[in-house]
C-alpha cells in the first residue's frame, strides 16, 4: 500500500455539502504519514468551520488572499511552494471552471497557479451538474494539463438525486493521493545515492565537515523507492530517519563513502551523488587531542578522492547524476562539472540564497544534461526529488 511519509499535503476545501467529509480526510491523510495544511474557500466556510480543520491539522487554516496577517505568516506563494501535493476535496463545479480559466482572485486560484506540485481533484456536485457538457469539458481540459482526478462516485446524493457526483470516501481519496507518488518509473532498477556531509577527523575529538543536512539525498531515496527502485543510501552523519525499504550504509569519512560506493556501483543502474563530500582531509590524524600552545595553528590537508568521478569512470558504468552547489555562474560551473566528471545529468543549485539549499526544506535547481535542461522553481525538496527521478527515468529511456 502507498504511503505519504514526509509528504506535505495542502488540502483545499471548496463550498459543497461534501466539505463535512474533509475533516475525516485530514485524519486519513495523516494516517498515511502526511503533514496536512488546510486552505478553505469562502463557500467552504459556510459548510464547516475553519476551527474544526485547524484543530485536526494542527495549523491555522488559510482562507484569504488579501489578509496581511496571513501573508506575513505564510503567504500564498510560500504555501504554494510548501506543498508536495495540492488536493482539492471537494472540488465544486465552480472550482473546476475557475481552474480552467486560471483565475487568481482568491487564495485557491492563486495557489493552484503558483504551485509546481501535482494536483489531485475530488469532484463533488449534483449529478446533472457533473454530466453537463461545460463541466465535462472542464474536466477534459484539466486532465490534458496533467491534473489528476479521483471520483466522483455514483449513488444517492444529498439533494436527493441518484447518479455520479458524490465525493469519494476520504480513505479512498487518501490512498489515491499516496498512489500518485508511487510512479513505478524506476521499477526494478537498482539506485545508489550518497547523502549528507562527510566528517574528516583531526584528532579524537575534532573534525572538518560542512552544513549539509542530508535532506535532499534522503528525499531522493524516498522518491526513488516510490518510483519502484531498490535503493542503497550511503549516508554521512545526519540526524534523519531513512525512508522505509531503503538500505542504509552509514559512513563517516570520504574514503569510507568511496569504499561503500565502489562496493555497490558495479551492480547499480543509477548513481546519484548528492553528498557534500569534504574536498580535503587532514594528512595525519593526531592520536591525542591537539593542545592549544601557540597563537596560530596550521593544518596540512590532502585532497579527498572524487567519488562521483571515480564511479563515472568505472566499468560497468551506471547512469551518473551529480550535484553542483554554486554561489555564482550556476549554469557555466554546472556544465563544466557535467563534462569534467563525465556525467549524464547534473543538478545545479544556487546556495547563495539562504532560503534554499543547505539545511533548508526547500530548493530550486537547474537540471542539465548534454542536450537539454530544465529549470525547477523553488519548491520542497521532496517535489524536486520527484522531478529529478522523473527526468532520470525519461532521459534513460529516450
Ligand atoms: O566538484 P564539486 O564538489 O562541486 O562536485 C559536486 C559533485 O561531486 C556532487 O555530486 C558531489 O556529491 C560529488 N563529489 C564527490 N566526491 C568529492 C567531491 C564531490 O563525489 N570528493
Amino acid at each position: 500500500m502507498g504511503h505519504l511519509n514526509n509528504r506535505r499535503v495542502l488540502l483545499a476545501v471548496c463550498g459543497g455539502i461534501a466539505a463535512y467529509k474533509s475533516a475525516e480526510l485530514v485524519r486519513r491523510l495523516q494516517d498515511l504519514g502526511a503533514e496536512v495544511r488546510v486552505l478553505m474557500t469562502r463557500g467552504a466556510q459556510e459548510f464547516i468551520t475553519p476551527l474544526t480543520l485547524q484543530a485536526l491539522s494542527g495549523h491555522a487554516v488559510h482562507h484569504s488572499l488579501l489578509d496581511e496577517e496571513a501573508e506575513r505568516g505564510m503567504g500564498h506563494i510560500e504555501l504554494a511552494r510548501w506543498a508536495d501535493l495540492l488536493l482539492i476535496a471537494p472540488t465544486t463545479a465552480d472550482a473546476l471552471a475557475r481552474l480552467v480559466a486560471g483565475r487568481a482572485d482568491d487564495l485557491l486560484g492563486a495557489v493552484a497557479l503558483a504551485t509546481p506540485a501535482p494536483k489531485l481533484l475530488a469532484p463533488a456536485m449534483n449529478q446533472q451538474m457533473w454530466k453537463d457538457p461545460a463541466t465535462q469539458g472542464n474536466v477534459t481540459t484539466l486532465e490534458n494539463r496533467g491534473i489528476h482526478f479521483v471520483g466522483p462516485a455514483a449513488g444517492e446524493q444529498a439533494c436527493g438525486d441518484v447518479g455520479p457526483g458524490r465525493m469519494e470516501e476520504p480513505e479512498f481519496i487518501a490512498r489515491a493521493a499516496a498512489a500518485l507518488f508511487a510512479t513505478g518509473l524506476l521499477a526494478g532498477q537498482q539506485v545508489l545515492i550518497t547523502a549528507g556531509p562527510t566528517r574528516e577527523p583531526l584528532d579524537p575529538v575534532r573534525y572538518i565537515s560542512n552544513h549539509s543536512s542530508g535532506r535532499m539525498g534522503y528525499a531522493l531515496a524516498q522518491a526513488a523507492v516510490d518510483a519502484g527502485a531498490r535503493v542503497t543510501l550511503v549516508s554521512g552523519p545526519v540526524t534523519l530517519t531513512a525512508p522505509e525499504r531503503v538500505t542504509v550504509r552509514p559512513v563517516t569519512t570520504a574514503q569510507e563513502m568511496l569504499d561503500a560506493c565502489l562496493e555497490h556501483s558495479k551492480t547499480t543502474d543509477i548513481f546519484i551523488s548528492c553528498a557534500a563530500v569534504a574536498d580535503y582531509r587532514p594528512i595525519e590524524i593526531a592520536s591525542q587531542k591537539i593542545k592549544k600552545h601557540d597563537a596560530e595553528l596550521s593544518l596540512s590537508l590532502v585532497r579527498n578522492p572524487d567519488i562521483l568521478a571515480t564511479v563515472s569512470r568505472s566499468t560497468p558504468r551506471p547512469y551518473c547524476v551529480g550535484f553542483a552547489a554554486e554561489t555564482q555562474d550556476l549554469r557555466d560551473h554546472a556544465l563544466g562539472k557535467l563534462q569534467s566528471k563525465n556525467l549524464d545529468m547534473i543538478v545545479g543549485n544556487d546556495v547563495s540564497d539562504p532560503r534554499i539549499g543547505f539545511n533548508s526544506d526547500e530548493n530550486a535547481a537547474l537540471l542539465l544534461w548534454a542536450d537539454g535542461e530544465r529549470a525547477v522553481e523553488r519548491c520542497s525538496k521532496h517535489t524536486l526529488a520527484q522531478i529529478i527521478v522523473e527526468e532520470i527515468a525519461r532521459r534513460r529511456t529516450s
